[in-house]
């Protein structure tokens, strides 16, 4: 054994040996990072509670979210801030409410919920969340594998032939568990997609565009 892993292996039982009980459930910050935030509605610090349209922002009223906030995401985002609407804290409550939404009215098309046996295209592996939410609705999710460039354009450009075919969900950057990113060609084949459903939907969970 060389002397790096034997430094490795020492450093961990030195880890074991602290008996700790952590969380690792994804998205838990620890206590140092939720004390960043203690400031935020210290008014001394922010001078006042006004947006710069003069919105009241300790309450609610603006429904695609303050300005300010939108710019700062459009910068991280790399989308127009036109294209942003800033909701709670919690993306997987957005996706629900998606595909809620387009099961009860539609995304172009019938209700998909008044569509008989509905299917959507899944990168494996993939996200278990994601997949939790297609199980919920009874969509039925057909296994999409992964390369080192992203998921197999070919067979989604076949897939999508069949108009039962409403969508695909993906994770284009880092997607878990293997932390792949989506070279540039798949994403342009992504663009330049031809779905036979008029209702078909990229679902794009760029969750971790700024994990670098
Ligand atoms: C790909 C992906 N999307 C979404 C989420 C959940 O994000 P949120 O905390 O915004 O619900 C996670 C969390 O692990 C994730 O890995």
């Amino acid at each position: 054994m060389n002397s790096e892993l034997n430094s490795l292996y020492e450093k961990f039982n030195q880890y074991k040996d602290m008996n700790l009980s952590l969380n690792m459930a994804r998205g838990k910050p620890g206590k140092a990072q939720l004390d960043l935030s203690n400031n935020i509605l210290n008014p001394e610090l922010l001078g006042n509670y006004k947006s710069e349209d003069g919105t009241e922002v300790r309450n609610y009223g603006v429904l695609d979210g303050i300005s300010e906030c939108k710019r700062l995401y459009s910068e991280i985002l790399e989308v127009p801030e036109k294209n942003i609407i800033v909701f709670g804290n919690a993306s997987l409550t957005i996706m629900y409410d998606y595909i809620s939404q387009c099961m009860v009215f539609g995304a172009g098309d019938k209700p998909w919920a008044a569509q008989q046996s509905i299917k959507f295209l899944c990168p494996v592996p993939g996200y278990d969340r994601h997949f939790a939410i297609l199980e919920h609705f009874g969509i039925e999710m057909v296994n999409i594998p992964m390369n080192s460039e992203g998921p197999d354009m070919d067979m989604i450009d076949e897939y999508i032939k069949d108009d039962k075919v409403k969508g695909i969900i993906c994770v284009p950057m880092y997607a878990n568990p293997n932390g792949i990113t989506y070279s540039e060609d798949v994403i342009n084949r992504f663009a330049s997609l031809k779905p036979s459903a008029k209702d078909f939907r990229v679902i794009w969970d760029n969750a971790y565009c700024v994990h670098h």
